[in-house]
């Protein structure tokens, strides 16, 4: 497995694998690796000849009043975790050669990025779609993976893939949870014993939506009440947002006509927990 740092040096990789007809397969991260990381790797695996892992913990989808400086690093384990999926490279480039003094470009997807992750963490989106617009540059893929735990991020990045014209198609690999329904989360880590007993309620406040729907109710508000009432029984949560959504524009929506985004935010215990589930109806 080759490790590399430099941005010139990824760009000369991929171009050299490019000549030779090697396929390749991008998993962007910030680190701290877990397996719904690994289920990504694994998906990038199967499909591509060579496997690139990034991992950067970007300073600028971090808000001030955030958790940059504490976000977990821990490199000697995501080294192993790759090394054991036979990732080809880990690109971790520097902070300061990604943003070198006096640089000044901004990607924005102002209208995918408005709601909801965009409404509570101002500036966010922005700081995701510049680095992934970069990445993409310097990796070069011809297929590269998102999860569906971040849904909004990966319709964001779907959106910019397309108006940029930005190279390698785009997959969308669904949430990876814990056995009691938890989506695994590199912040998990900081939810104590107690408040990780409680985490669930957010997965189980779309799953009571979901049952809704699936027994017959179509009204976005009924559904939403449906999850709110879930989550107001858990006295740790508070509750952020919950949405029933458009699942293309993240738009509310009045009715499920066929297909819906359930879309939810809360905080335990000072932890900020994101979820979503795919709901649709039939006949
Ligand atoms: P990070 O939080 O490390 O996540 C990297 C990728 O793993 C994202 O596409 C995310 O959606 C996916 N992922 C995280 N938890 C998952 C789970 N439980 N199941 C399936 N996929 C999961 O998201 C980022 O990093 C950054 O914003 C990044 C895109 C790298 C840009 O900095």
């Amino acid at each position: 497995m080759n490790s590399i740092r430099s941005l010139s040096a990824m760009a000369a990789w991929s171009r050299r694998l490019h000549r030779e007809g090697v396929t390749i397969g991008f998993v962007p991260t910030m680190g701290a690796l877990h397996a719904g990381h690994r289920a990504l790797i694994r998906a990038a695996r199967l499909a591509c000849d060579a496997v690139v892992v990034s991992i950067f913990v970007n300073p600028t989808q971090f808000g001030p009043r955030e958790d940059l400086a504490k976000y977990p690093r821990q490199l000697r384990l995501d080294r192993a975790l790759c090394r054991a999926e036979a990732v080809d490279v880990i690109f971790a480039p520097e902070n300061h050669s990604m943003y070198p003094p006096g640089n000044q470009t901004i990607v924005m997807v102002p209208q995918v990025a408005r709601r909801w992750e965009g409404e509570a963490r101002p500036h966010h989106f922005q700081g995701v779609a510049t680095v992934v617009t970069k990445l993409l540059c310097l990796v070069q893929p011809d297929v590269s993976w998102f999860g569906q735990k971040d849904y909004q991020q990966a319709a964001l990045v779907r959106q910019l893939m397309k108006d940029l014209n930005l190279p390698g198609q785009m997959m969308i690999y669904p949430t990876v949870r814990e056995a009691d329904g938890l989506a695994l989360s590199s912040r998990n880590v900081y939810l104590s014993p107690v408040h990780r007993l409680a985490a669930p309620v957010l997965y189980r406040a779309l799953q009571a939506g979901a049952a809704a729907v699936r027994a017959g109710e179509r009204r976005g508000a009924e559904i939403r009440r449906c999850m709110i009432r879930v989550i107001k029984r858990e006295p740790s949560a508070t509750l952020d947002y919950v949405a029933v959504c458009d699942h293309l524009t993240l738009e509310p929506i009045a009715r499920i006509e066929r297909k819906a985004l359930l879309l939810g935010a809360l905080q335990i215990g000072g932890v900020r927990l994101i979820d979503n589930m795919l709901v649709q109806v039939h006949g």
